[in-house]
């Protein structure tokens, strides 16, 4: 009997010791917005501290007293000399510099500070979870480091249950968005270095064994089959019994044994919808595990390629689509919200497209739950961008860990078919090392998708371009980006333009496009007119038209867009001005070029 209550005490003490461990290392949640929650969104204090004052201290050490203690005066003759509650205010989600004239052009470091009360449940797990911060992220829950990230565009998190207490709590966050050249992307992009906790925040409340991770998706092999997983997590290791999953509106009702594993695979025989750009059907999928229920809308259709041809749900298509970057439509600054994501994505729609590039990196989670509701196709990316250190391990950690982050968060969504792994990344073998790693680490975390990358070498020959970059032999799909028009040539020289790709599989023409001021009118030689920007269009679209291998199209960009390599006063004043839209959504008549051509190019026109 003595033995038991010892070996008990023990398992006492060992689950109390797991639940102390501020910042047990977690997968992505999938689907957060479907947990019960607290939002930590709305008003944050912060402090810009520019020297890292609240972090180091003169010898250049980590401070035991950083502004992270949130220190308050005690007694008259204390000395702190930061206080969060008489500094200034920043909405969160959202960038700093769009939110203060002060901080537009600030790169550096800001601390980020919310009280936030707490009816703490004992038997329940807190996660604390970031939508994302640009750049890198030090969390601090009451006072205590959880944990870092870094990456400006992918989901993290940390259990914090042991830190938080009944009633008044405070989190306190280090933000830097400085660049550097050992970073992904790296120090030089073409957009805005938005800085902050640009994507909501929420305080997860999970029951102390809870589901994890899932994924659904139509069986790549067998059509009339949905196959998938199911992850639990539990501090407790005992038998882990068993997740019902139903999908109700296909009749479907199923008890996945997981006994000792904390993940099982189910398959189940189904004659869903297929969804699609034109029908996009989604299904509502229902998880139930030891008293909690999770839903989700999951479309399912398939997606490949033969010989030339992208193929969805077994049918040749056109991909008609635009690159868009993650800036709010009618506002300035990063986009987050739902009505971001559908005012954008109603724009897309009523240009004519089935498609869209979120370039460069991946969106916000709404955008992607946007793009499955409206049905719109979707190229998703890592900012793997221009010129990154391809010759660092750590560099292709850092690559590594946004793309698996990325799948992880988005494998659920339908309208995803493309991952992309590079942009016009320059053509030299350790590069090509560097990106046929990450092409086969993508392939591991999903077979399911297609594989491509934006490419920019291309030669000519005797009045030919050839693709000839020797990366277009590892993807499966090719982006090639050309700005035939605008960064060479006349516009109007680009409609005899001729190409040729040696590959025998599909190309998208990933970018092409110019610039334009809306309202600057003149004659279509004339650069920044918008009669200019719509030769370019014209001339372009002519061009494609000759290449049989081309089977998507995303012109560079839907809407004029932040980069402080644009700074021609009176026309660019640091907008990148390459959208057929203004940064007020005023439509410019390179519009109308691409609007007719996409009518042309839909099904039986
Ligand atoms: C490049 C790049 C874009 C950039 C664009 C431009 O192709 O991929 O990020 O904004 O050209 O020059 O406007």
């Amino acid at each position: 009997m003595k033995k038991i209550i010892i070996s008990f005490k023990l398992a006492l003490l060992l689950s109390a010791f797991i639940y102390a461990s501020p910042s047990w290392s977690l997968e992505l949640i999938q689907n957060t917005d479907a947990r019960k929650h607290v939002s930590l969104n709305g008003e944050w204090h912060i402090i810009p501290d520019i020297y890292e004052n609240g972090f180091y201290n003169h010898r250049y050490e980590e401070k035991e007293n950083g502004y992270y203690k949130n220190a308050k005066i005690q007694h008259p003759s204390d000395l702190i000399e930061y206080d969060f509650s008489a500094s200034p205010t920043i909405q969160v989600p959202g960038d700093w510099n769009s939110q203060s004239e002060r901080m537009f052009f600030y790169e550096g470091t800001v601390w980020y500070h919310k009280d936030f009360s707490l009816n703490k449940k004992k038997s329940k797990h807190y996660i604390l979870h970031f939508g994302a911060v640009n750049y890198e992220a030090v969390v601090y829950v009451n006072g205590k480091k959880v944990g870092r990230h870094e990456g400006g565009f992918t989901s993290f998190q940390f259990d914090v249950s042991s830190l938080l207490v009944q009633g008044d709590n405070f989190v306190v966050v280090k933000v830097d968005n400085r660049r550097e050249r050992d970073q992904i992307p790296t120090v030089n992009t073409d957009w805005w270095n938005y800085g902050g906790i640009t994507r909501p925040v929420k305080l997860l409340e999970l029951n102390a064994e809870y589901v994890a991770d899932y994924a659904f998706q139509l069986d790549q092999e067998n059509e009339n089959q949905i196959s998938g997983w199911v992850e639990v997590a539990s501090k407790i290791k005992t038998n882990y019994g068993s997740v019902e999953i139903s999908v109700p509106e296909l009749g479907i009702l199923k008890t996945i044994q997981l006994n000792s594993n904390t993940r099982a695979n189910f398959n189940f025989t189904a004659k869903p919808e297929r969804w699609s750009p034109e029908n996009p059907k989604l299904y509502q999928v229902v998880i139930n595990y030891k008293g909690s229920q999770i839903e989700d809308k999951v479309g399912f259709r398939t997606v490949s390629v033969k010989d030339q041809n992208i193929l969805l749900n077994g049918k040749a298509l056109f991909l008609r689509g635009i690159s868009i970057h993650e800036e709010a439509p009618t506002r300035e600054g990063r986009a987050w919200s739902e009505d971001d994501a559908r005012t954008t994505l109603t724009w897309a729609k009523e240009l004519g497209c089935n498609f869209v590039r979120l370039a460069h990196y991946p969106h916000n989670e709404t955008m992607l739950k946007m793009a499955d509701e409206l049905g719109l196709l979707v190229w998703s990316e890592i900012p793997v961008y221009w010129t990154v250190q391809f010759e660092k391990q750590s560099v292709f950690s850092k690559a590594e860990k946004q793309l698996s982050e990325m799948i992880s968060r988005d494998k659920n969504r339908a309208a995803i078919i493309l991952w992309s792994v590079a942009n016009e990344t320059p053509n030299h073998e350790t590069r090509f090392t560097f990106l046929e790693k990450l092409v086969s680490r993508a392939r591991e975390l999903d077979s399911s998708r297609l594989i491509t990358a934006a490419l920019d070498t291309q030669t000519s020959k005797d009045g030919l371009k050839v693709i000839d970059d020797p990366f277009a032999s590892i993807v499966d799909v090719i982006g090639i980006n050309s700005y035939c028009g605008w960064y060479g040539g006349t516009p109007e020289s680009c409609a005899d333009l001729r190409w040729h790709s040696p590959y025998n599989k599909p190309v998208i023409m990933s970018e092409f496009g110019g610039g334009a001021l809306y309202g600057k009118h003149g004659k279509a030689i004339e650069r920044w007119t918008e009669e200019y920007q719509a030769a370019v269009y014209k001339h372009n679209i002519t061009m494609i038209e000759n290449m049989p291998f081309v089977k998507g199209t995303t012109p560079w960009i839907l809407k004029d867009f932040r980069s402080p390599r644009r700074p021609l006063p009176e026309i660019q004043d640091y907008w990148n001005r390459k959208g057929l839209v203004s940064e007020k959504g005023e439509r410019k008549l390179a519009w109308k070029e691409l609007h007719e051509f996409y009518e042309k190019k839909k099904p039986g026109k």
